[in-house]
């Protein structure tokens, strides 16, 4: 599978070691930075990962930061992204199974390397469930639209 992954300071030593892992998974790695450990911000690196996905250059994304959740917040700004912050592998599964989530962020202060390489894990391996859960995905991308197509000023 083709992944894109970024982190920002707080996420950027264990994105690093997450990009070993997935190459060792056989993963193509794509890495949208940042280059060393120096402080950056969090929506800058997650809008490049957020639009790999959307754009379908990368099936799925990685984020890293302090706590996952800015992250998630941030990439959920770009149309088609479905970001979820998880911190446990069940939620890692719920999110790909109920959800579709095409983006995973992950904690890299609060959850240690190996928790986050079994999230990670459930994450890439877990299918859609489809069904009922594809009909409630669908009302969130048209959401989206419609929020899209809103005069300004609205
Ligand atoms: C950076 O200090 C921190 O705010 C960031 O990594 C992240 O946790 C935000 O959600």
């Amino acid at each position: 599978m083709r992944i894109s992954i970024a982190s920002d300071h707080g996420g950027f030593e264990q994105k690093e070691q997450l990009k070993a892992f997935l190459a060792r998974e056989g993963h193509e790695v794509c890495d949208r930075g940042p280059a060393s450990e120096g402080p950056v911000d969090y929506p800058d690196f997650a809008a490049l990962v957020a639009r790999d996905v959307a754009q379908e250059s990368a099936e799925r994304g990685v984020l890293v930061c302090g706590t996952g959740i800015g992250m998630a917040i941030a990439a959920n700004k770009v149309a088609g992204a479905r970001a979820a912050s998880v911190a446990t592998p069940e939620f890692a599964g719920l999110c790909r199974e109920h959800n579709d989530a095409n983006i995973l962020c992950l904690s890299g202060r609060f959850v240690d390397l190996a928790a986050n390489e079994a999230i990670l894990g459930v994450f890439l391996h877990t299918e859609f469930s489809g069904g009922r859960h594809a009909r409630r995905v669908q009302k969130i991308a048209a959401l989206e639209s419609a929020e899209q197509a809103k005069p300004s000023g609205e």
